[in-house]
């Protein structure tokens, strides 16, 4: 949890109260960081997050008693040993998957008392996703597949014609524009993961969730994936990933630590410009080295 002494000024609407966020709010959080107070607004809260799993009749509890938040603007990695549920709980909070037990409230929509259907446009419109085993599909070129969410949406009023020029900016913010015709297997890892957060952007989501969004790529391509999804949250979307690489999360605002499905550990990273990038990098490796990294 983003716990700061004393400073529980979090604006979260109350369970079940299904608060929607004015642009009036979004003009007084910007007011209020402007102002220098730490007073944002909670998009994403956790509270006691279980999820069991039973195989062969033996139960496996991967996630006990998760709670954490994010702020909207926030840049948060989940780390972890392979097999502590950094996945499952990206999962259970994108509303992926359900949970055994607990509460994850979205802007103050507790996800598990939505129907199947405003879960789905809650998802659609809302949330991003970059997840690995989320292929693209092949029968459609790199732009349509990006565009598709759009043309799932009803949240905008815009034409077709709009919404494919939205996803040909996206593409050329990201710099594949170049492959807007190509089939999905004739471009290069490093652009079909560019063209996946072109895809996950394309509804103008609040929150972007990647599982190892940089997992299969080489440094270059990583650290330009990495430039581009800085870009996107320093614009104002909020981004939750889960990576094994301290080089990636050190550009994270915060790292989440889970080990056996708890979070053993919560790291601010240090703020402003002003800390470079190397040292950023050596000062979360050694506090994740003090948590047995
Ligand atoms: N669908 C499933 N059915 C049963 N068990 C599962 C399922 N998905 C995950 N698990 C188990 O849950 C645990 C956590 O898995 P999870 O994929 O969340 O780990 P992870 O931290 O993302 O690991 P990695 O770093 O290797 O990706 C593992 O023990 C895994 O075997
Ligand atoms: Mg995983």
């Amino acid at each position: 949890m983003a716990v700061k002494d004393g400073e529980n000024k979090k604006v979260t609407p109350k369970d079940g109260e299904n608060k929607k966020v004015t642009a009036k709010d979004r003009e007084n959080k910007k007011m209020t960081v402007k102002d220098g107070e730490d007073k944002k607004m909670t998009v994403l809260e956790v509270k006691d997050l279980c999820k069991t799993y039973v195989v062969n009749k033996r139960q496996n509890n991967v996630l006990r008693n998760v709670s954490f938040s994010v702020d909207e603007g926030e840049m948060v990695a989940v780390m972890g040993p392979s097999g502590s549920g950094k996945s499952t709980l990206l999962y259970a909070v994108s509303g992926m998957d359900g949970a055994t037990g607990g509460n994850v409230l979205f802007d103050g929509k507790d996800l598990m008392g939505l129907s199947a259907k405003e879960l789905a446009r809650l998802r659609l419109n809302e949330m991003g996703f970059i997840f690995q085993q989320m292929y693209m599909m092949n029968n459609l070129t790199i732009l349509d597949n990006i565009v598709l969410p759009a043309m799932e949406s009803k949240k905008t009023s815009e034409s077709r014609k709009e919404k494919i020029m939205r996803g040909e900016d996206l593409m050329r913010k990201l710099d594949i524009i170049q492959v807007a015709d190509n089939d999905i297997n004739e471009v290069s890892g490093g652009q079909l993961q560019r063209a996946c957060i072109c895809r996950s952007m394309i509804n103008r989501p609040r929150v972007l969730f990647a599982d190892e969004p940089t997992g299969s790529l080489n440094r270059n391509a990583s650290d330009e994936v990495m430039d581009e999804l800085v870009k996107l949250n320093k614009e104002g979307t909020t981004v939750m990933m889960v990576t094994h690489d301290a080089r990636v999360a050190a550009r994270c605002s915060r790292v989440l630590y889970l080990v056996d499905g708890n979070i053993k550990g919560e790291y601010k990273s240090p703020a402003g410009g002003d800390v470079k990038e190397k040292d950023r990098e050596r000062m979360l490796n050694n506090w994740l080295m003090e948590l047995g990294w």
